[in-house]
C-alpha cells in the first residue's frame, strides 16, 4: 500500500492534541475488517442482526421505493452483507458501487458479489470517502442514484462531520436520488456497552489491531501489548467512547514525530453515536434531506431510513 503524507499529518495531528485521536478510519486494514466481520456475528453486538431483520421484513417496501435501473452507491460496504437482500430484490439495477478505504476486503467482497449476482455490473471503489473522490459511470444510464449507507456507520462522526458526509450523499444522489442509512437508536447503557465489551474480546482485538496497522504502514512503534481496549457509553451524548488506554508511562513515534503518554492516558479511536428518531430527522433536514419512511425492528433498537430531497 502507498502511504499518504497527509494520513501521517492527520494521524501526527490527532495524537498531538491535547486528547490524543487517531480516527476509526484505520481500523480497517485487512485484518481489522475480519475483525469487523468477526464482531457483526458476535451475540451482544445487535446492531448487524437487528438492521438484516429489518431489511428483511421490509424489502418488497424498500425494492419499490427504490425503483427500477437505479444505481447502487454503498458508503463503506464491508463485506456487503445486507446488500445482498436489496440485490436479490432489485430487478434491473444500472449498478452496484461498494465504495471502501479496505482495499483488500473491498476486492474480495466485490468478487464475491460479482459471481453471486453476475447480471450486476459491480463497480468497486477504494476510496476515502471522507475526501473527494470520483465514481465512476455505469454501462447502463441509471435512472437515479440510490445511495446506501447501512451499519449506522453515520454514528462514528461528530455531528458537524456527520453532516458534511450527508452533504456528500445529498450531492451524491442527484436530483432524484435517495439515501437509505442504518440508525442505531438510543437504548439502554447496558446493551449498548455489552456490544462494545463483548465477552469473547474480539472488540478489543479490533480496537488494538489499529496499533497494528500503524506499526506495519504509517512507521509507528507501538508496544501494542501496554494498551488495553475501553468502551463506555456517555448518556448524556448519546455516544460510546472507544479508547485504547495506556497501561504505563510510554514514550512511541509516529514516522519519526517522538509523543509521551502516561499511565491510564487514553487515545480516543473512536465515537459511535446513538440517535433518537428526531435527532436524526432534525439533522437529515439540516443538510437538505427528508425522512420519507423509517423501519424499525419491534424492540426499537435500531432504524433503517429512506430519505429524499426535500
Ligand atoms: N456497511 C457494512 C460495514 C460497516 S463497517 C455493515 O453495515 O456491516 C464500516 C465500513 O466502512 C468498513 O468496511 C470500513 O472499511 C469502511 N470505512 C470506514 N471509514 C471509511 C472511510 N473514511 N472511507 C471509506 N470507507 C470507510
Ligand atoms: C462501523 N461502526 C458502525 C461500528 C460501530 O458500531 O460503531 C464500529 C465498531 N466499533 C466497535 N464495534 C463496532
Amino acid at each position: 500500500m502507498t502511504v499518504s503524507s497527509v494520513e501521517v499529518s492527520e494521524i501526527v495531528d490527532g495524537l498531538s492534541a491535547d486528547q490524543k485521536q487517531i480516527s476509526p478510519k484505520y481500523f480497517y486494514d485487512e485484518r481489522g475488517s475480519q475483525l469487523f466481520d468477526e464482531i457483526t456475528r458476535l451475540p451482544e453486538y445487535y446492531l448487524t442482526n437487528t438492521e438484516l431483520g429489518i431489511m428483511r421484513d421490509n424489502i418488497d417496501e424498500i425494492a419499490a421505493m427504490v425503483g427500477k435501473q437505479a444505481s447502487l452507491i454503498e458508503f463503506g460496504s464491508g463485506s456487503s452483507l445486507k446488500t445482498r437482500v436489496l440485490l436479490e430484490h432489485l430487478s434491473e439495477l444500472a449498478a452496484y458501487v461498494p465504495v471502501d478505504i479496505s482495499e483488500e476486503h473491498l476486492c474480495v467482497s466485490a468478487d464475491e458479489i460479482r459471481s453471486e449476482f453476475p447480471h450486476v455490473d459491480i463497480l468497486p471503489v477504494v476510496a476515502d470517502f471522507t475526501r473527494q473522490f470520483a465514481l465512476p459511470a455505469p454501462m447502463v444510464m441509471p435512472i437515479r442514484n440510490v445511495v446506501y449507507f447501512p451499519g449506522s456507520t453515520i454514528g462514528n462522526f461528530e455531528y458537524d462531520m456527520a453532516i458534511e458526509l450527508l452533504r456528500v450523499m445529498y450531492h451524491e444522489a442527484g436530483r432524484n436520488g435517495a439515501l437509505i442509512i442504518g440508525v442505531d437508536l438510543q437504548k439502554d447503557r447496558q446493551t449498548i456497552e455489552n456490544a462494545y465489551n463483548d465477552s469473547a474480546g474480539v472488540t478489543a482485538e479490533f480496537n488494538l489491531n489499529m496499533l497494528r496497522h500503524l506499526n506495519r504502514d504509517y512507521g509507528a512503534n507501538f508496544d501494542v501489548e501496554e494498551f488495553t481496549h475501553s468502551a463506555s457509553y456517555d448518556e448524556d451524548k448519546g455516544r460510546v467512547v472507544i479508547e485504547l488506554v495506556s497501561q504505563t508511562d510510554q514514550v512511541f513515534e509516529v514516522a519519526d514525530t517522538v509523543f509521551d503518554i502516561a499511565d491510564g492516558e487514553a487515545i480516543l479511536t473512536e465515537y459511535s453515536h446513538k440517535y433518537t428518531l428526531d435527532g436524526f430527522a432534525a439533522m437529515a433536514s439540516a443538510t437538505g434531506f427528508k425522512v420519507e419512511k423509517v423501519w424499525t425492528d419491534a424492540n426499537q433498537l435500531f432504524s433503517v431510513q429512506f430519505l429524499t430531497r426535500q
